[in-house]
């Protein structure tokens, strides 16, 4: 048998074995909701084009934006199936074992793709190289031919030789098959394997492939070609993806120096900066001046206390309706302790699902995410900016950069008189946090504990004791100008600190 057709035999025999290639809708299953249909997002193109990159930041969104998402990543089922990673001659057309491994592993993720979507998931994002255009054909003829899902391929084309090099040292070299290889020889080796795949590279054809829906991205962003497209999702996808770019930048966020309001324990409203927040005020320009930061962009809310504190910063402003606080509706203005009082049905359904909750006449958590979109989408054109805003608009902010939940959103620590700076890497965000050594009260009210009574029944720990535990902790953050740095999975709850610089 000659090689190609032993190659082709393996690929026959595995497409004819293989669980998710025999996979099709029961007449029995439920019907596809025509509005929400689910997707398969199906990257393609060569090694360290950011497919990767584009998958997670494009996962990261949608979660945010309220569609389950998860990334299928087909290195990491590679790396699984492996105990050892063989160099680049794994990825040669010749190498028979290595193509057999990569064939069966591409299909495994696929498979867990669809159970994903079956189970609920709104988008699976299928983060393999897709190069031919007959791998192209079969997952169309599972995705959407067989299970009636949507299929959107995402092409990133990149012949930049300066952007694969960055993208070869930011993310290749400190990759898990190089964990035990030189800088050099990492970087020598990935070349050698983008080489193998050059060799069977058949980008999206227009013509050949025009049933298809799909984007290409050419150069980073320089270009882009949207074919075919279907639908909400898809027509999101595309209108995100044009607007995110990779020129380095940070974001800083602020909340407004303490209020009237926030000394008196009072929501909401629209109260002046207290001394203590005037002060603020004038420190956080100087902070902003020490960092040099170029060409920045200050964007505040409409009230009166963002306004207030951007006031003493030499850089242009903008202002933004979409960055007010969270309106609390009929509890603008009350204690968390008046407000339990005279709403106790109200006070325990926030508790309850606070980031579903809305207040009567006012907003929820959820809400405030769906009118912060716009906000998010020009964050992601712009470079340097800061914001300066409120604790439940940032919290809404810092949970699209850190990939937080619904659940954990409404509670993440965003303190008052302190910067958190925010800078794009590789997959992911280093955070770091900087404290203004001015006094300022604490407005983060913690999830309510559960514990349980003698009787072994659950017993509502009050919000007393837990805005209590705040005040405590709080005072303990005093002194000079703390930089305090957290990695980018741990909660902003959960921050330590690090006098000795940043982590990633
Ligand atoms: P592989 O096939 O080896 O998994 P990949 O295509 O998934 O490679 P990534 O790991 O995502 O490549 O590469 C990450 C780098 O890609 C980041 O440093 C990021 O700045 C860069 N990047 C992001 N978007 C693009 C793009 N559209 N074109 C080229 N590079 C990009
Ligand atoms: O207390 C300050 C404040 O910005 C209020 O205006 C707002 O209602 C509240 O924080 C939001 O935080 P939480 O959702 O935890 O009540």
């Amino acid at each position: 048998m000659e090689m190609d057709d032993s190659f082709q035999q393996d690929w026959q025999d595995l497409i004819a074995t293989h669980p998710v290639c025999r996979m099709t809708r029961d007449t029995s299953d439920p019907p596809i909701d025509a509005v929400n249909i689910p997707h398969v997002v199906a990257m393609v193109g060569l090694p360290a084009r950011g497919k990767t990159f584009i998958a997670m930041k494009l996962a990261r969104y949608l979660n945010w934006a309220g569609m389950p998402t998860k990334v299928f990543n087909v290195g990491d089922y590679r790396r699984k199936a492996m105990e050892l990673f063989p160099g680049h001659d794994f990825f040669l057309t010749g190498n028979r074992e290595g193509t057999a491994i990569r064939n069966r592993v591409a299909l495994d993720a696929l498979q867990d793709v669809v159970e994903f979507l079956a189970s609920g998931g709104q988008v699976g994002v299928y983060d393999a190289a897709n190069i031919s255009q007959e791998r192209r054909k079969l997952i169309h003829h599972i995705i959407v031919e067989r299970l009636g899902y949507k299929l959107f391929f995402i092409e990133s084309i990149c012949n930049e030789p300066k952007i694969i090099e960055a993208n070869i040292m930011e993310s290749k070299v400190t990759n898990p098959d190089y964990s035990d290889m030189a800088t050099e020889d990492a970087v020598s080796d990935f070349l050698k394997r983008i080489d193998h795949y050059c060799s069977r590279y058949e980008t999206i054809d227009e013509e050949n492939e025009k049933t298809f829906s799909f984007m290409k991205i050419f150069d980073a962003g320089r270009r882009v070609v949207v074919h075919k497209q279907e639908g909400h999702i898809q027509s999101r996808v595309a209108y995100y993806l044009m607007n995110i770019h990779i020129t380095p930048r940070s974001i800083y966020l602020t909340r407004h120096g303490e209020s009237v309001f926030n000394q008196m324990g009072r929501i909401g409203g629209d109260s002046d900066l207290s001394p203590n927040g005037l002060e603020y005020s004038k420190a956080l320009a100087k902070f902003i001046k020490s960092q040099n930061i170029p060409n920045l962009r200050v964007w505040t809310s409409y009230m009166k206390r963002t306004i207030q504190t951007a006031s003493n910063i030499d850089a242009p402003q903008e202002r933004w309706k979409a960055l007010n606080e969270i309106d609390a509706g009929i509890c603008e203005g009350l204690t968390y302790e008046e407000i339990q009082e005279q709403l106790p049905g109200e006070f325990a359904a926030r508790d309850n699902n606070k980031y579903q909750y809305r207040y009567p006449r006012g907003e929820s958590y959820e809400d405030v995410v769906y009118r912060l979109e716009s906000v998010m989408m020009e964050l992601e054109r712009q470079e340097n900016v800061l914001v300066v805003g409120h604790q439940a608009v940032l919290r809404c902010v810092l949970a699209y950069f850190l990939d937080k939940t619904g659940e954990e959103l409404p509670y993440l620590k965003v303190p008052l008189h302190s910067i958190i700076k925010l800078t794009p890497q590789a997959y992911g965000c280093k955070v770091e946090l900087f404290k203004i050594p001015i006094d300022c009260v604490d407005t983060h009210r913690c999830k309510p504990l559960v514990t349980r009574n003698d009787e072994g029944k659950e017993e509502y720990l009050g919000p007393e004791d837990v805005i209590h535990q705040e005040r405590v902790e709080v005072t303990a953050v005093q002194g000079l100008v703390k930089k305090m740095c957290v990695s980018p999975s741990k909660d902003l709850s959960s921050t330590q600190e690090d006098d000795e610089g940043c982590v990633k």
